[in-house]
């Protein structure tokens, strides 16, 4: 199994401070941003990385990560991502890295409270089909949201303005190999971007989509000041700080 991190786009609902730097590099109490997901992605067991970044500080990531020494594993892969074309675009920059193997994508703004081991043992058994992360949320309107129906998921509606449900669906996706193929397909949104949210609706109308909801905090650090002063505080706190 590999593991990607995606720290592209231009974080402009973070500005000023990602006037002079990606959104991912911003401190998260003792550590830049993107630590957080590939720690995750160690922790689960999963050694061999490529993280996409993009912008003008792309740089800053090799001098601050390099081979990923400080998380304990041997290498790690870059590839750059032109523009902002979407979560589902910078999946398709990592389709050779990717090897033919299934996939556990991480959003590098992403935080979760209990990681994603569980999640990933889960995935390791699974025969076929993608494999998504649910979390009730206050805002859904904000957010990837998934209509259930039963059991199952009927659809996934990206940030909807009357949305079905308040379960979003959080930045970690497990995905089989045929994933590739179904992002060399996709059209762009309205917004311009390639949508992760219709690659994970291509898995649910072939029936071949599983969920959890998750267990402990998430949260969505680059969302907006707001959201990256909690996540501070939240992981500051977790940590013994201002106490
Ligand atoms: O955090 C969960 C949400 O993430 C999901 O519920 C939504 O379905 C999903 O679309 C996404 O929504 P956001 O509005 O939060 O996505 P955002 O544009 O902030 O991008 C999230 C991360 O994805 C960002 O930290 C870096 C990566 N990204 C994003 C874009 C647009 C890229 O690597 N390249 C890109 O072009």
């Amino acid at each position: 199994m590999k593991g990607i991190v995606l720290a592209g786009g231009l974080g402009s609902r973070l500005y000023p401070l990602t006037k002079i730097t990606n959104k991912h590099l911003l401190p998260i109490y003792k550590k830049p941003m993107i630590y957080y997901p590939i720690q995750m992605l160690v922790d689960a067991g999963i050694r061999d990385i490529m993280i996409v970044t993009g912008g003008r500080n792309a740089g800053d990531f090799l001098r601050l990560i390099g081979n990923g020494k400080e998380f304990g594993i041997s290498g790690i892969h870059y590839t750059y991502q032109e523009g902002e074309g979407g979560i589902a675009e910078a999946l398709g920059l990592t389709e050779e890295f990717a090897e033919g193997r299934k996939v556990v994508v991480v959003l590098g703004d992403n935080l979760l409270q209990k990681g994603i081991r569980a999640g990933v043992e889960h995935f390791r058994k699974q025969k076929a089909g993608a494999r998504i992360f649910l979390k009730e949320v206050e805002h859904p309107w904000e957010y990837g949201i998934a209509e259930i129906r039963g059991k199952r998921i009927k659809r996934i509606i990206e940030k909807p303005k009357r949305p079905p449900s308040n379960l979003a669906v959080i930045g970690v996706y497990m995905f089989p190999p045929d994933v590739f193929q179904i992002v060399r397909r996709l059209k762009p949104s309205a917004r311009g971007e390639l949508e992760i949210t219709d690659v994970n609706n291509a898995y649910v109308r072939r029936g071949r989509m599983e969920y959890e909801i998750v267990d402990g905090w998430w949260m969505d650090a680059g969302e907006n000041h707001e959201a990256l002063l909690r996540a501070n505080v939240v992981v500051g706190r977790e940590e013994g700080a201002l106490d």
